[in-house]
């Protein structure tokens, strides 16, 4: 008899090592290695999407047409660039219990009514859970068929049989192919898993919906493999404790990334929140200390958040920073630019910043919102209720122009804001100045004479 071989992976990227590693000489990730049996079957036989065709010259492919079916989910399509593409795969991740299975239970909702059968696989919960569910979000159809299988051939065939206008597997990581011998959930079922989905979808042109959980490091299980496979990465964001959910494309080969749709969780599911600016705003105090209105851009949309920040004499030895939805190191050397160039001495202060509604911004054109916020709380003189700022601040203190300025002065005008201080860069060169009071500041300094007033 032969001895059972076994091999290490990585559960991170897939590297395989006939011994245990600590750290994986691809990916570089720590600890990442579990044990697999290795596969008693040859996988060398992978089909393949082109099956046995000679090359053609580009000019000669003919058929080419994107067509594009709207969900109906507003939101929801404009991650998807404008609604699902016939035979794509669209991996939508994100933490546990963020509302995944609720959201694509409600699209399926949507595309039972507009397109026909849509066979729902589901290896997490039952089909009485399903439609419990459903019954609190309204939705009852002939159309959404339930399937509780987790063997990925079975469910393909299942799907061949049946021809679905979409095809849903919640979760990717419970479903497995019975070629390998490993534990459904791991790198190498995962990829499998969704390449045989691949080679189906693209055959059968079925557009097809994986969930994916997240691990605790914030990566979707298995992420590099499964991200190279899909065409579109959506990713399902929000803090429990907040009713508001951000839907992000991370990846899409079939229109832009960086789009965000916004998403309320209520009791009887999920509401598309179309005009979130207004929302997030909407419990602002005015006249309170330690609180700017920033112009952000999420993709090709503008949205305005509220930046509050708590600077108060530390009762420690050692100040405390701390920052919710900003980089924490952004706030540091944002605090360093004030102590040097500005003469604020925020040495023996705490400092905790915090974007309202739960959410997480990156992008540069923050800096000036977070300095305004600080110095505002530090001198507990509030910020002009009716004024936005952004601009990215530099290690002099200089105030850099940013993206897309046009846009987020339109918003802000749109949501009744009066006055803008922006970096002086993008002043010079506006085209539009819309109905606002504009302040070109070229410094940290200049910024701040005209937040005081
Ligand atoms: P779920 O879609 O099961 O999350 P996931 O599939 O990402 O794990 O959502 C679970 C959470 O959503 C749960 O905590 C309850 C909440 N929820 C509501 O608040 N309202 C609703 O109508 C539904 C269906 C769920
Ligand atoms: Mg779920």
């Amino acid at each position: 008899m032969s001895k059972l071989k076994t091999v290490y992976q990585c559960q991170a990227c897939g590297f395989a090592s006939p011994k245990w590693l600590g750290k994986c000489p691809d990916c570089g990730a720590w600890n990442s290695f579990t044990e697999e049996r290795e596969s008693p079957k040859t996988l060398r036989a992978k089909p393949s999407l082109a099956g046995s065709a000679a090359p053609q010259p580009l000019s000669a492919i003919t058929g080419a047409t994107e067509q594009r079916s709207p969900v109906g989910i507003s939101e929801l399509d404009r991650v998807l660039g404008g609604g699902l593409v016939n035979g794509a795969i669209v991996l939508i991740g994100g933490d546990p219990g963020i509302g995944k299975s609720t959201l694509i239970l409600q699209a399926v909702g949507k595309i039972a009514e507009q397109f026909g059968t849509v066979l729902y696989v589901s290896g997490e919960e039952s089909p009485e859970q399903i439609k419990l569910r459903a019954e609190r979000l309204n939705i009852n159809s002939d159309h959404i068929l339930l399937l509780p299988e987790t063997v990925i051939e079975n469910v393909i065939s299942y799907s061949a049989e049946m021809k679905p206008s979409v095809l849903v597997i919640d979760s990717i990581q419970t479903v497995y192919t019975e070629d390998l011998s490993s534990a459904p959930g791991s790198v190498g079922q995962i990829r499998e898993s969704a390449a045989k989905l691949m080679y189906y979808a693209k055959k059968a042109q079925v557009p097809v919906f994986l969930i994916g959980h997240v691990t605790k490091e914030g990566a979707i299980a298995g992420p590099r493999v499964l991200e190279h496979i899909v065409d579109t990465v959506l990713y399902f964001e929000g803090d429990r404790g907040h009713p508001y959910r951000i839907l992000r494309t991370v990846k899409n080969r079939f229109g832009s990334t960086n789009e965000i749709g916004v998403f309320e969780m209520s009791d009887s599911g999920l509401s598309e929140v179309l005009n979130p600016s207004e929302l997030f705003l909407a419990e602002r105090p005015e006249n309170v200390s330690g609180s700017a209105v920033i112009a952000s851009i999420e993709g090709t949309r503008p949205l305005l958040v509220e930046i509050q920040a708590l600077v108060s004499p530390t009762s420690f030895g050692m100040p405390r920073r701390t920052s919710m939805g900003v980089d924490f190191n952004r706030v540091n050397l944002l605090v360093a630019v004030l102590e040097k160039k500005a003469g604020i001495n925020l040495g023996g202060m705490d400092v905790f910043i915090n974007v309202v509604g739960g959410f997480k911004i990156l992008e540069p054109a923050l800096d000036l919102g977070i300095i305004a916020a600080m110095v505002s709380s530090f001198r507990e003189v509030p910020v002009h209720p009716k004024t936005i700022v952004f601009g990215e601040v530099g290690l002099s203190g200089e105030v850099r122009a940013v993206a897309q300025a046009e846009q987020r002065l339109k918003e802000a005008e749109k949501i009744g804001f009066t006055t803008a201080i922006i970096p002086k860069g993008n002043a010079d060169r506006l085209k539009d100045r819309s109905g606002l009071t504009i302040q070109g500041v070229k410094d940290v300094e200049e910024a701040l004479e005209y937040i005081r007033r």
